[in-house]
Order: C-alpha cells, then sequence, then structure tokens
C-alpha cells in the first residue's frame, strides 16, 4: 500500500459530513478531493499550492467529483497562508495534510523547503482541534529531501512531548532507495 492511500484510509476514519480540513500542498489534487468528498457541501475545504498550475489541476480534480462547493483554493505559500488562517480558525479544522518535496512531471526547483514547512507546521499545529490529525509524508531521495525529514522529525518529537500521538510509516523497500517516511499526528 502506498503512503499516499494509508492517508486516505486515515481521513476516511477521521472527517465526518460538516467537518473542515486543509491540504497544504495540493498538487494535483488527490488528497483534496478525497478530504472534499469525504465532508461534503456542507464542509469545507482549503486546497493550498505555491504553483498555479497545481492548483489548476486540482480545481480540475475537484470539479469532476463534483467537489467545488466547499472547496476554498490558494494560490500561496503555505506558511504564509496558514499563519493568516490562524487568527479567525484556530481550533477549528479536523485533518491537514503535507505531502512534501516537488510535484512528479512538474518544474522540480519548486519543492517544499523546511524555512516555510516548519513555520506552516507550527500554523498547523494552532488550526487543527483537539484530537484533529496531522499527516506529513516527507521523500528522502532528493537534494534537501533528508535534510527537510529531519527537521519535521525533530518537530514531531516536540509535539509528542507536549501530548500529541506520534506515529511514524516507513515502506520496506528492496536496494539502496531511501524510501519516503510518513507521520500521523494526533493533536490532544
Ligand atoms: C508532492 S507534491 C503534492 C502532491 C499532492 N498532495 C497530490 O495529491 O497530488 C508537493 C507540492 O508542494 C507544493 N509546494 C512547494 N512549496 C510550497 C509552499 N511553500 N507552499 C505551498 N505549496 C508548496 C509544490 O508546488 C507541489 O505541488
Amino acid at each position: 500500500m502506498q503512503l499516499t492511500d494509508l492517508v486516505h484510509d486515515y481521513l476516511s476514519q477521521q472527517l465526518k459530513p460538516g467537518d473542515h480540513a486543509l491540504d497544504a500542498t495540493a498538487g494535483n489534487g488527490h488528497d483534496s478531493t478525497v478530504m472534499a468528498t469525504l465532508v461534503g457541501p456542507e464542509g469545507h475545504v482549503i486546497a493550498i499550492d505555491i504553483q498555479e498550475a497545481a492548483i489548476a489541476a486540482t480545481r480540475t480534480r475537484l470539479a469532476a467529483a463534483g467537489c467545488l462547493t466547499q472547496s476554498e483554493l490558494l494560490v500561496a505559500d503555505h506558511a504564509q497562508a496558514l499563519a493568516s488562517l490562524c487568527s479567525h480558525n484556530a481550533q477549528t479544522v479536523s485533518a491537514i495534510t503535507f505531502n512534501l518535496g516537488y510535484l512528479p512531471g512538474s518544474d522540480k526547483r519548486i519543492q517544499t523547503e523546511p524555512e516555510s514547512t516548519l513555520p506552516a507546521l507550527r500554523a498547523a499545529s494552532e488550526l487543527l482541534k483537539p484530537d484533529g490529525l496531522l499527516f506529513v509524508i516527507a521523500y528522502r531521495g532528493h537534494d534537501g529531501g533528508q535534510t527537510e525529514a529531519n527537521q519535521v522529525a525533530d518537530w514531531m518529537q516536540k509535539v509528542q512531548q507536549r501530548g500529541w500521538t506520534v506515529e511514524s510509516h516507513e515502506p520496506i523497500v528492496t536496494g539502496t532507495r531511501v524510501p519516503p517516511i510518513l507521520w500521523v499526528a494526533r493533536k490532544n
């Protein structure tokens, strides 16, 4: 099972009609569409990506699934977007996804960086309601990927010390390839 499928399994147990959810790295919109389907027309999903092309792809996927009504799409840096959401939406969000790295098939220079990922995670921790779930998938094979994953791991350790429940999942791979890693963190 792919880590993204595992995230979707968790989401289907976590999200209920009417819930609020946030996709901090919308990409092609797979996670946003799963979330928007689960929260239904009475819920709300915010999908953020720094690339206009990613938000356009996400809009197309949401429209095909009949989920545009409950979706808000933002072309923005997630650190800035999440920080500005905090003032009015603290402790309202049931699930937040981060799928780090670059969008396959697009410009690999546009990738997540710890300088914005870490502030975005801090803002995400404020936006989540108690019992809310935070998902972070990090890819470690590209330049900067391992460094970013190490910083996320340190951050996860800190929230665990604050009482969050944190688990990590790493698929077993053959050869020398470094597998991606998924953290699932439940706010206390
Ligand atoms: C691995 S892809 C996400 C895949 C996506 N979850 C999907 O379902 O297709 C990572 C995405 O993060 C976006 N990204 C990179 N830096 C960002 C930032 N600072 N703020 C928001 N999005 C960013 C990239 O444009 C890219 O689309």
